[in-house]
């Protein structure tokens, strides 16, 4: 079993450079299927999510070419067949095959997908978006038929924004014959990047990255290259630890805007932060003020930052609060940080938090992916040594975490027991 082992107290300075995000290359990964040869994606962060999908996709006979940070995949020799299940189930992003090889071939078989266990996560509003294409859907046990005889553009409402549905349907649509208006669409700077990502293959897609995206259907798409946005949830992650333990710490290779709502929360309780055009600079300070957070869509708090950002409100002084309001099991984290020293009590949706409190080190476990950053970031600030299991999770999300971390001066360590 692998673990991570942390030694907390070590003040962390230097730099920390952000990697490509995770959920905009677990889209763009199963979005290359829509073109017609090479597509070159740049700036793809080395994870499990990332392999778990281009495994995927050599599965599925496509030519995938891995050099460092870029992944040229050549899609022409793909066949449309069903993918085990066990491979469906190996993260969320699965579900971005169904809108892809749909659009494609106007056929897909695939079982539900798997990922973090943060709530129910229906995927009924992708399934709605290609029934309003005109596809019909049944079910054989765990396992879905999308089959049409052809996609016809349509007018599609989403009950939530949801950045799933709004990925699928644009990958779904952009080969669909006519227009195809998708209203309450989710607005994440990931979407943008996926939009661009078809655009640049040939795809006419106006509108991402507001509430009505607009997809004018074309017959082909080319191969083309591109690149990664930098993850906002690392960048964040990290930015959060420079606050609890940074002298000096510098984030670098982020795009400031994508993390407003963080750097607004930060600067409400006095954190030093310095933002520049691609970077910022943070520092620890003596003490914080309490605030109250409520996660929504973007451009909002970020339910994937609610974690991480948790355990900085355990060194405010005072009654902090945060609201969840995207998923309804995403306090797992809680009884670790308890555990820990920390004073949460969680009712319903909202986890009230008392601070300052002292944490200290010892065994913990990994329950999700961002569960597992927020022990990591309170392992860094506690006294002694912090044990962490389970920490799968953790590999899924953040690359080269233990490097990253140990080159700013942190004591962690992988370690297999
Ligand atoms: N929802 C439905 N029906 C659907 C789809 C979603 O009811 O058909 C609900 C969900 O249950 C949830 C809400 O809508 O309550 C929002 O879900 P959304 O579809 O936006 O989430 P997602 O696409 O499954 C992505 C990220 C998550 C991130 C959420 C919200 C990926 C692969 N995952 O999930 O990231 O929390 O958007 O921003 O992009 C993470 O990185 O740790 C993570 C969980």
């Amino acid at each position: 079993m692998k673990v991570l082992e942390i030694t907390g107290g070590k003040d962390l300075s230097g730099t920390i450079r952000i990697s490509g995000a995770k959920n905009s290359s677990v889209a763009l990964i199963p979005a290359a299927i829509l073109a017609d040869d090479d597509v070159t994606i740049c700036n793809v962060p080395e994870i499990t999510d990332t392999d778990a999908l281009t495994e995927t996709l050599v599965y599925l006979g496509a030519e995938v070419r891995r050099a460092s940070e870029s992944i040229v995949i050549n899609p022409a020799t793909i066949e449309n067949k069903e993918i085990p299940e066990e491979q469906a189930k190996k993260l969320r992003a699965s579900y971005y095959f169904m809108g892809a090889l749909l659009g494609k071939y106007k056929h897909v078989e695939m079982f539900f997908p798997g990922g973090c266990s943060i709530g129910q996560r229906p995927i009924n509003l992708h399934l709605k978006g290609f029934e309003a294409l005109g596809a019909t859907v049944s079910h054989d046990g765990n396992k879905y038929i999308v089959d049409a005889k052809e996609l016809k553009g349509a007018n599609i409402y989403l009950d939530i924004a949801s950045v799933g549905a709004t990925i699928n349907i644009m990958l779904a649509a952009v080969k669909a014959k006519g227009r195809t208006t998708i209203d309450n669409a989710a607005k994440e700077p990931e979407i943008v990047n996926v939009a661009t990502f078809l655009n640049n293959m040939g795809a006419k897609i106006s509108g991402a990255g507001t509430s009505e995206i607009i997809i004018d259907g074309v017959n082909h798409l080319k191969g083309c290259f591109h690149e990664v946005i930098p993850d906002r949830i690392e960048a964040g992650t990290y930015t959060i630890i420079g606050a609890l333990i940074g002298n000096y710490l510098k984030i670098d290779n982020i795009i400031p805007e994508h993390l407003e709502a963080l750097t607004s929360k930060l600067i409400d309780m006095g954190v030093s932060i310095e933002i520049g055009a691609d970077y910022f600079i943070v520092n620890k300070s003596r003490s914080y003020k309490p605030v109250n957070v409520k996660t929504l869509g973007y451009p909002g708090f970020a339910t994937d930052l609610q974690q991480p950002f948790s355990v900085l409100l355990t060194q405010c002084n005072g009654k902090s609060s945060i609201t969840e309001t995207i998923w309804e099991n995403r306090f797992m984290h809680v009884p670790y940080l308890n555990k820990m020293g920390a004073n949460i009590k969680v009712e319903g949706m909202e986890a009230k938090i008392t601070g300052p409190t002292k944490l200290k080190g010892c065994e913990v476990e990994a329950t999700d992916l961002r569960a597992g950053a927020s022990l990591v970031a309170a392992a860094l600030i506690a006294d002694g040594t912090t044990t962490i299991t389970n920490i799968n999770h953790i590999l899924r999300g953040y690359e080269n975490i233990v490097e990253k971390l140990t080159d700013v001066g942190a004591k962690i360590e992988l370690k297999e027991i």
